[in-house]
């Protein structure tokens, strides 16, 4: 939430700044703004996105060799340009951005008020700012000694910013709960809140940690804690190639990424899954494997998509492996006091692997003796970093703000990780382990064959477009890949939609059904099927309209729906893999027909780093 970029170096700061700003829209897009040294401190910012603040400053100096920016998803303070970052002191030397949330800032503003400060934005940063003046003032300390002082007085979370008019080659940067990378280059270094602006510069980086504090020069990067302890910078490889993070051609990053699962799911299993030898490699399973086959209970712990991944994996793992799952929003398990045990496994799910609040939850849960098992897409980042073990999802970089590829490979990472527990611990058949395998090796193909068809989903969404409302309705595997659906429209077509157990629509959303309610089955062939063709039998019959996916093959319910579309066959366990990928087209192309700009939708951000 909010990206931050910063660079110190002999090139022009402002094109890489803005540049990388471009690659971090993902992360918020209400405003936008710059901070640059030339001469004295000039700040350019603006309402609404990168590209509006290009527009801004044409004409304008923007000569500098030091720069800071920021795109920002609001917190404190209405979108508007004076609560843009960055935001300048009192004394108009210091400029600062700011990705995170100062808890205690209202006190502390109260206390600077009465000291005379007054402020031109709602923003805790102008008030955290404003609070490190007052100390470098007071203390007659250095600027890295006031930001010290400050840091160790707030709560809340934080990555900053902070260049200074009276020493303009210096960024000081710091982190507590919110990403900082800094890209290291040859006598001159990259800050960023991942590691897309620093790509095409170098692939040499820095992951900050929490409490640790950043004095960059172009020269010089020195790493302390707060207690002002040098600590010796470790350097991480990159292994990530800039058309990654590229359109490729597409005309929208979901869409690129919807269309990479084929090849996504398959970098998920390469080297991991050997069905022909009916061996799992799974080195984060295998190197806790006691644990694994000890647990007494398996906790997950998500937000958004993965929290529906979670969902999933709770019916495959205690179908495959006995042992009970729960899973939770990680936003809910942190602050209700949950029965934790030693020896408890904790599955924290997790695109980005920066969700405040899924991390907040497995640091409480680790305090309190869990086992934490990271199931991550962004390497390096801090879910990934505090677990005991982890399995990465190898999705590559996912852009858009609406996740697609990312689950499919949070989908099978869970599926191959419930393969190899239930395979220790005996609990599944050898006949019935050896399909799965096969199954799931089977998967990218099968998805790769739907997505040749995708123009099918496109005449449904023009047919459907003009919808108020829709409901989504599944069974057994299929009921969290119902969620994901209502989930995906609201997200990208800002239809209203709800997803609901197939059966348990009966007790209240039945309710809504009429003749102009879209409703959409995921009736793939499985153990409900008959099931789930009485529920729709139930729609049909109050005038509802049916779209349904399918099973290839499936001679019943073309003959109920209004319309319908085949996934290739699969076992149960694996059809989320397959089912959920029409519904996340017919968001994209509901989206697209009704001109929402489907990469960056109304009030949404793709990491959420505060709580
Ligand atoms: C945001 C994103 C969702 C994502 C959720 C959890 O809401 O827009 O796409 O599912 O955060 O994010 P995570 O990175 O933890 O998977």
């Amino acid at each position: 939430m909010c990206g931050i970029v910063g660079y110190t170096g002999p090139r022009e700061a402002y094109p890489i700044v803005i540049k990388g700003l471009k690659r971090l829209e993902y992360r918020g897009y209400d405003s936008t703004g710059v901070a640059l040294l030339n001469g004295g401190l000039k700040v350019y910012k603006k309402k609404g996105r990168v590209a509006d603040l290009e527009e801004f400053v044409v004409g304008a100096d923007l000569h500098s060799h030091i720069g800071i920016g920021h795109t920002r998803w609001a917190t404190h303070g209405e979108p508007n340009d004076r609560n843009a970052h960055p935001h300048t002191s009192a004394s108009g030397k210091l400029a600062m951005i700011h990705n995170g949330i100062i808890e205690n800032y209202a006190q502390i503003k109260k206390d600077l008020s009465k000291k005379g400060y007054s402020f031109t934005s709602d923003t805790d940063t102008e008030v955290l700012l404003n609070f490190i003046e007052d100390i470098k003032k007071n203390n007659e300390c250095n600027l890295e000694e006031a930001v010290r002082i400050a840091l160790k007085r707030i709560t809340g979370a934080y990555c900053i910013l902070l260049i200074d008019q009276d020493d303009p080659q210096t960024i000081i940067a710091a982190r507590k709960g919110s990403p900082l990378v800094i890209g290291v280059g040859k006598g001159e270094h990259f800050l960023g809140s991942d590691a897309s602006p620093m790509l095409e510069y170098t692939k040499e980086v820095v992951y900050v940690n929490d409490y640790e504090l950043a004095i960059v020069r172009p020269d010089e990067l020195i790493l302390k804690n707060l207690g002002n302890e040098t600590i010796t910078p470790f350097i991480t490889k990159l292994d990530m190639e800039l058309a990654a993070i590229e359109k490729g051609g597409y005309d929208h990053f979901m869409l690129k990424e919807i269309f990479e699962q084929p090849s996504t799911i398959h970098d998920c299993l390469r080297g991991r899954l050997d069905a022909a030898h009916g061996i799992i490699r799974l080195s984060g399973v295998q190197n806790n494997i006691d644990a694994f086959k000890n647990a007494k209970r398996i906790m997950i712990v998500a937000c958004g998509t993965s929290w529906h991944a979670g969902l999933v994996a709770e019916y495959i793992i205690e179908e495959l492996c006995r042992i009970p799952v729960e899973v939770e929003y990680a936003s809910e398990f942190r602050y209700r006091n949950p029965v934790i045990n030693k020896g408890d496994i904790i599955i924290a799910i997790s695109q980005s692997g920066e969700t405040a609040d899924t991390l907040v939850a497995i640091e409480k849960a680790k305090e309190q003796g869990a086992i934490i098992f990271g199931i991550v897409n962004a390497v390096g980042s801090s879910i990934a970093r505090i677990s005991h073990g982890g399995a990465y999802t190898h999705a590559g970089p996912e852009i858009g703000v609406a996740s697609t590829k990312a689950f499919t490979g949070q989908l099978a990472v869970l599926t191959m990780m419930a393969l190899k527990i239930a395979k220790e611990n005996g609990t599944i058949p050898d006949e019935r382990y050896t399909k799965l395998l096969f199954e799931l090796e089977s998967i990218p193909e099968k998805v790769e064959a739907l997505l040749a068809n995708a123009t099918a989903i496109k005449v449904i969404a023009e047919k459907y477009k003009g919808a108020n409302d829709a409901l989504f309705l599944g069974r057994g595997y299929n009921f969290p890949i119902a969620l994901e659906g209502a989930l995906k429209l609201k997200e990208i077509s800002y239809i209203h939609a709800e997803g609901y157990p197939a059966a348990e629509m009966k007790h209240g959303p039945i309710a809504l059904v009429t003749e102009t309610l879209p409703v959409v089955f995921v009736a793939t062939k499985d153990s409900y099927h008959e099931k789930i063709v009485s529920n729709i039998q139930e729609i049909k019959a109050r005038k509802g309209k049916v779209i349904a996916i399918i099973t290839e093959g499936d001679e019943v319910i073309p003959g109920l729906a209004d319309d319908v579309f085949f996934v290739p066959p699969a076992d149960e366990i694996m059809a989320p893999m397959l089912s959920v990928i029409p519904l996340q087209l017919l968001s994209y192309y509901v989206g697209i027909a009704k001109g929402v700009d489907v990469d960056k939708p109304r009030n949404l951000a793709k990491s959420v780093t505060v709580e």
